[in-house]
């Protein structure tokens, strides 16, 4: 699970304050759309037209609906009236010219398009059996507009439809297992954002969390494990309290039942036929060497996989069959990722299914593999999605590919006439960091920030017009290795998913990221009043660094995504200055820390960022060879002061994959350069190594540094130079490939570099 990027860009000015001028310029924009006046709705509906005067929600208003469905959304609506305002309305079949009442509609539609009329004396929802859920959550969050005009809703009216169908949230239950009840919760939350599909991650090798009644010990055995890690992965430290956990058939029937409800399509996920450690320690026997014997306690993949023989697919289609039983979704996903092959490669029976088989290699036993489970689902109507490693030895002939190592995955599905969810690391992995990482609590390495949702654009421009119909929708992914808790999985789907439903749902000539945040900031009411644990720290002023001029010295600039005040101080061997209000961006020359004091509702927060200065700070710095999509931040990160941490946000380091990048770096005068010191990355396990050594010179690289050993995370190497220079030229040699023994052996290693300092 290694991808993920920076963005960086700050786009909101420090001092900004929604003031009239800014209401003004919106509206004069936006004069035909909901800009014209104040709304809270995310994702933004995609035409509204409003008019004077309001609707009022009373205990007194009435509900008038008949028939299933419109009764069905009704008493949705009742149960989150209920959380908002803690009474719920009659529902009842007729109303008298007196009533003041909100009338369900039902229409014959299968979309999800829905109409909303409010009138001073009633309000109008109509739709089919899902545009009346997803108006559901409009009519929701405009009777919540903001705590001051709370039910009372403004008169309009919406026609709404989603700009793609599929629109998908994730949820790991095998790292940390979440219960029935809170599943619930999650999925009416997604309902709240319009969100239409739940992928419901059920086993992995940490444990197997569906009951299958004919193999009892996937359960007995397989959703328990004697410990689990605490910390990030690297420091390998575990407990030894058992942990465990799973869903009786019978609770996926309930939590089946309660999404359909909500119109969300449940896909569950049993994954193979790699990341299947929990199953083979209850049935071994469907391993390759038999051994297995333990759940895996450990994050991260296991060599031992389902061996590739006639018993393992009876045993799979087994399941699959519990599994389609329990869950009417057209798609079952299969995983297919991370499926390491060593064990194949040894076993006498996947050699001996690749003899009979005519197969070439592992690439191709895996596809045979993913293609006769396809095979069986299609014979039972249902179709598979798999991760985009289904791709490699050759795509099933119906599968859709769920595009996760970036974007390619799903450009290559869709050239080739399969459907695709995008799902890339950069902006759908919400098990990354959202913010700095001294504000974060541990996550999976990277940076998705609230912004790099929002900017998220599911279908690739490289794609042709016939090409991009095949592009479904995206989908968040919430792995749960770093989330102990109910409370820590809200936090990290808090507020990501309201930029995804944005994306996901509204046109993007609708998209505005100012209006968005204010939304964002609305919504938290709302959020409160479902007891929502969402994150606070996209409140935080960002820094932007870039050069001061002079060399070395830096020009530090801040800014707020949210109206507040700012103050800063400057820490040094001095002590600590006093905080003065932010006004314009600080020129900085020398080593100390920047304290960034910040109040927002009454959070005040400071945050410190240490600047270690050298010879080349602020420097110009050409990156010769640019960094990988999912980490190319600015060049001058190489040489800002700041020294990335660990885990790794994007945030502070530049990553390239299968490259010995170059570098150089420009002094504009001849200087006296005694040592080079690197800071580099080390973290195996995310496929990430030291360089083999660093080449350096003036502007040829004729000399290299010995080599870059180490055991820790982050790393400084230093080069003795003692030579007068005009120009720094560096190459970090990548080792090449992920050595034998290590996480993805064979592919191409990843190098981080987050500073060059010159002494
Ligand atoms: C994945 O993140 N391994 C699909
Ligand atoms: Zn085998």
């Amino acid at each position: 699970m290694l991808s993920v990027m920076l963005d960086g860009c700050i786009k909101v000015p420090v001092k900004m304050k929604i003031n009239i001028i800014n209401s003004l310029v919106l509206i004069l924009l936006f004069s035909s759309h909901v800009f014209s006046q104040k709304v809270s709705l995310i994702p933004l509906p995609n035409k509204i037209s409003s008019a004077p005067k309001k609707f009022t929600i009373s205990s007194a208003t009435k509900i008038l609906a008949n028939g299933d469905m419109a009764i069905q959304a009704a008493e949705l609506f009742n149960s989150w009236l209920k959380q908002t305002n803690g009474y719920a309305l009659p529902i009842v079949s007729t109303v008298l010219r007196k009533d003041r009442y909100i009338a369900f509609s039902m229409i014959n539609d299968t979309s999800e398009k829905y109409m909303l009329k409010v009138k001073r004396r009633f309000v109008l929802l109509e739709g089919g059996a899902a545009g009346l859920i997803r108006g559901t959550s409009t009519l929701l969050q405009l009777a919540f507009q903001s705590l001051e005009t709370k039910n009372k809703i403004p008169c309009q009216t919406i026609y709404d439809q989603p700009k793609f169908g599929y629109r998908g949230v994730h949820l790991d239950v095998s790292r940390h297992f979440l219960s029935k009840e809170f599943v619930k919760r999650y999925i009416d939350l997604l309902a709240l954002y319009k969100m239409n599909t739940f992928h419901w991650h059920l086993t992995d090798d940490q444990g197997w969390r569906i009951q299958i009644i004919k193999y009892p010990r996937l359960t007995d055995v397989g959703s328990w494990r004697s410990g689990s890690m605490i910390g990030p992965y690297r420091n390998q430290q575990f407990d030894s309290i058992p942990y465990g956990g799973f869903y009786t058939q019978n609770d996926i029937r309930e939590v089946v039942y309660y999404a359909s409800q909500r119109q969300i399509t449940i896909i569950p996920e049993i994954e193979m036929p790699g990341h299947s450690l929990a199953a083979l320690a209850a049935y071994p026997e469907y391993s390759c060497l038999g051994t297995v014997k333990e759940v895996g306690r450990a994050w991260g993949g296991f060599d031992d996989v389902f061996c590739v023989n006639d018993s393992t697919f009876s045993f799979l289609e087994d399941v699959l069959s519990e599994v389609i039983e329990l869950f009417p979704s057209k798609y079952i996903h299969i995983g297919g990722d991370e499926c390491p092959k060593l064990r194949w490669s040894q076993c006498p029976k996947c050699l001996n299914t690749r003899f009979e088989k005519n197969l070439n290699n592992e690439d191709e036993l895996q596809s045979y593999f993913i293609q006769r489970i396809e095979k069986f689902l299609n014979s039972k109507d249902r179709q598979i999605i798999g991760w985009d490693e289904i791709l490699e030895g050759g795509l099933a002939p119906n599968a859709t590919v769920m595009s996760w190592r970036g974007i390619d995955g799903g450009k290559t599905a869709a050239r080739s006439g399969h459907n695709a969810i995008m799902s890339p690391g950069t902006h759908c992995y919400f098990d990354h960091y959202q913010g700095e990482r001294a504000t974060e609590p541990l996550a999976f390495g990277g940076y998705t920030t609230l912004e790099k949702v929002y900017s998220y654009r599911p279908i690739p421009d490289s794609l042709t017009k016939d090409e991009q119909k095949f592009i479904l929708g995206a989908q968040a992914n919430l792995w749960t290795e770093y989330m102990y808790d109910e409370k820590q999985v809200e936090y990290m789907l808090f507020p990501r998913l309201c930029a995804l439903s944005e994306v996901l749902w509204t046109d993007t000539v609708w998209h505005n990221e100012k209006s968005f945040y204010k939304r964002v900031l609305q919504n938290q009411h709302l959020l409160d009043s479902f007891h929502v644990n969402y994150s606070n720290t996209w409140h935080l002023p960002s820094l932007k660094i870039g050069g001061g001029g002079k060399v070395p010295s830096l020009l530090l600039s801040l800014s707020s995504k949210v109206p507040q005040s700012i103050q800063t101080a400057w820490e040094d061997d001095n002590g600590v200055s006093e905080f003065t209000a932010y006004r314009n961006p600080k020129t900085v020359s020398s080593t100390g820390k920047l304290l960034v004091r910040s109040n927002y509702n009454q959070h005040e927060t400071i945050v410190k960022y240490p600047f270690e200065f050298s010879k080349v700070t602020g420097a110009k710095i050409n990156l010769i060879t640019p960094g990988n999509k999912s980490y190319a931040n600015l060049p001058i990160t190489l040489v800002d002061g700041i020294t990335g941490a660990f885990p790794w946000t994007g945030k502070h380091w530049i990553g390239w994959i299968g490259k010995s990048p170059e570098v150089q770096i420009d002094f504009s005068s001849i200087q006296k350069v005694d040592s080079i010191v690197v800071v580099y990355l080390h973290d195996p396990v995310s496929w990430i190594h030291a360089p083999a050594s660093i080449s350096y010179g003036e502007t040829e690289l004729k000399f290299e540094s010995q080599k870059a050993t180490t055991t820790e995370a982050i790393n400084r190497i230093s080069i003795p130079v003692n030579m007068e220079m005009k120009n720094i030229h560096l190459r970090f040699n990548s080792i090449g490939l992920n050595p034998e023994g290590t996480a993805g052996a064979g592919q191409n290693g990843w190098l981080f570099v987050s500073e060059i300092l010159v002494y």
